[in-house]
C-alpha cells in the first residue's frame, strides 16, 4: 500500500509539472512558428543581416521584433535560449510512463485477450518503441530522402501508423494511443536536444571564435522545428486520449488514430497558410467535418454484418463507452475501479469480507445500486444508474460484461 501511495503521489506531482512544461513548450513552438510565417521580409532580399521584422501589439505596447543573422563580435547579451520547457516536458513524461510501468508490473499496457506476455515484456516493448521510433525517424531525415519532403513525410507517417498497428497486437487501446503519443513526444524532444540546440551550440561557437554565421546549420535546425510544430496537435490529442475511450477502445482504433493524426496536421498546415490562402477557415471546417465523418464510419463499420447473438453485448459495449463507465473502469487499469474483464461467474470479495458470486443479478445490482455492496479495496465512488438507464440498457450492459474475455491479472 505504501508503495502504491508513493507511486500515485509521484504521478500527481509529475503530471502537473508535465502539463505545465508542455504548455510552455508548445506555446513557444506555436508562437515562434507563427512569427516565422508572419515575418515581413526586408524590401531588398538577401542584403544585410536583416531577415525580417514583425510588430505585435500586446501588454500595452508594440513589440518591434527583428530577425537577423548574427555577426562575430556583435553577439547580444543577454541572449535567451529555449530548451528547458522541452526537456522538462520529456523528463516528467518519462517519470509518468515509469509510474505506469510499475502499475501492476507493466500489465497496465497489456490486453489479455490479445497476448499472454508478462508485464515486464510490455515495459521492454514500450521502452524499445520510444528508442526505435526516434532512431528510425532521425535516420530517415538524415538520409538523401530528406530532399524529397513529400516522400519522406509519407514514409514517416506510414511507419508511425505501422507502429500503432504493431503495438495494437499486444497493448490495450488506451496504451496504444499513449505509446504513440510518447514516441512522437520523444522525437520532438530529441529534435530539440540533438539538432536544434546542438546546431545552435555549433554556430554560436563558430561566431565566438570569429567565423561567420553558418546559415545551413540554422536551416537544418529550422526544419526539425517545423516537424515539431506539426507534431504538436496530434501529440496533445494522444496525450489527452485517456479521456476518449470510445476512440481508443474501438475495434478499428488504429485507423481512427491515423485519421486524427493526419487531420490535425492538416489543420495546422491550413492555420499556417492563412495569409496566403483566403479560404483557410472554411478549409479547416471542411477538414474537421471530413475527419469526423471518417471516424464515424470507422466506428460503425465493424458492426455491420455481425451475427445477432453478439448484438446485445455490442449495444451494451456502446452504452458502456457512451455512459462513461469506461472512464473509471479503464482497460488495463484497476486504479479507479475494479477491472470487469472476466469477473462474470467468479467470486468477488466485498469490503465487509463477504464473498459474492458475480452473476447477472449481482451485476445488475452493481449498476443500479452500487452502494449496496462495495468491492474490497475501493471507495463507494460509483454513481447509481437506477434512474439513468432503462432496464433494457442495464441488460445490455450485463450482456457486455458477461462477454468480456478472461481476467487480466
Ligand atoms: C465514477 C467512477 C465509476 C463509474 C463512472 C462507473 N463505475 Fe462501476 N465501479 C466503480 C467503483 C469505485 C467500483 C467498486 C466499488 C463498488 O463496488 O461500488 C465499481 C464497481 C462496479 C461493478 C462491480 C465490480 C466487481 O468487481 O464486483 C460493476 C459490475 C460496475 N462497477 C459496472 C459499472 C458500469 C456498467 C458502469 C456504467 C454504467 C459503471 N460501473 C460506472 C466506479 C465507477
Amino acid at each position: 500500500m505504501m508503495e502504491a501511495d508513493l507511486i500515485s503521489w509521484v504521478a500527481v506531482l509529475f503530471r502537473f509539472v508535465h502539463v505545465l512544461a508542455a504548455i510552455m513548450w508548445i506555446g513557444n513552438s506555436l508562437l515562434f512558428t507563427w512569427m516565422e510565417f508572419n515575418l515581413q521580409k526586408p524590401a531588398k532580399d538577401g542584403e544585410g543581416d536583416l531577415l525580417g521584422t514583425l510588430d505585435m501589439l500586446h501588454g500595452g505596447g508594440v513589440y518591434h521584433l527583428e530577425k537577423r543573422i548574427l555577426r562575430p563580435g556583435a553577439i547580444p547579451a543577454p541572449l535567451h535560449w529555449f530548451m528547458w520547457q522541452s526537456y522538462t516536458t520529456w523528463l516528467s513524461g518519462f517519470v509518468l510512463m515509469g509510474t505506469l510501468y510499475l502499475t501492476g508490473s507493466g500489465t497496465f499496457f497489456l490486453d489479455a485477450t490479445k497476448t499472454a506476455m508478462p508485464g515486464y515484456a510490455a515495459v521492454l516493448w514500450s521502452l524499445g518503441g520510444l528508442g526505435a521510433g526516434w532512431l528510425v525517424y532521425d535516420q530517415l531525415w538524415r538520409s538523401p530522402l530528406k530532399k524529397k519532403p513529400f516522400v519522406a513525410v509519407s514514409l514517416s507517417l506510414a511507419l508511425l501508423f505501422a507502429a500503432a498497428w504493431f503495438f495494437n497486437t499486444m497493448f490495450n487501446g488506451r496504451a496504444v494511443y499513449l505509446q504513440i503519443g510518447a514516441m512522437m513526444g520523444t522525437m520532438m524532444s530529441a529534435n530539440v536536444f540533438f539538432h536544434i540546440i546542438a546546431n545552435q551550440h555549433k554556430f554560436m561557437a563558430a561566431l565566438e571564435s570569429g567565423r561567420p554565421h553558418d546559415g545551413e546549420l540554422g536551416k537544418a535546425a529550422k526544419s526539425r522545428s517545423l516537424h515539431n510544430h506539426y507534431m504538436t496537435f496530434p501529440v496533445l490529442f494522444l496525450m489527452l486520449s485517456a479521456h476518449f475511450p470510445q476512440l481508443y477502445s474501438a475495434e478499428w482504433n488504429v485507423p481512427i488514430l491515423a485519421v486524427i493524426v493526419l487531420s490535425l496536421m492538416f489543420v495546422k498546415f491550413l492555420m499556417n497558410s492563412r495569409y496566403q490562402f483566403a479560404d483557410w477557415l472554411h478549409a479547416i471546417g471542411g477538414t474537421l467535418l471530413f475527419a469526423s465523418a471518417a471516424i464515424y464510419i470507422l466506428l460503425a463499420l465493424p458492426d455491420i454484418g455481425r451475427p445477432d447473438a453478439d448484438s446485445m453485448a455490442d449495444t451494451g459495449k456502446r452504452a458502456f463507452l457512451g455512459q462513461g463507465c469506461a472512464a473509471c473502469h479503464m482497460q488495463g487499469s484497476s486504479e479507479l475501479a475494479p477491472q470487469l474483464t472476466g469477473i462474470y461467474g467468479t467470486m468477488q470479495t466485498m469490503n465487509d469480507g463477504a464473498e459474492v458470486m458475480a452473476d447477472a443479478a449481482y451485476l445488475r445490482e452493481s449498476i443500479t445500486h452500487p452502494q449496496t455492496r462495495i468491492v474490497k479495496g475501493y471507495a463507494a465512488a460509483m454513481p447509481a444508474y437506477a434512474s439513468v438507464l432503462s432496464p433494457e440498457q442495464i441488460e445490455q450492459l450485463v450482456a457486455y460484461i458477461r462477454s468480456m474475455g478472461p481476467k487480466t491479472k
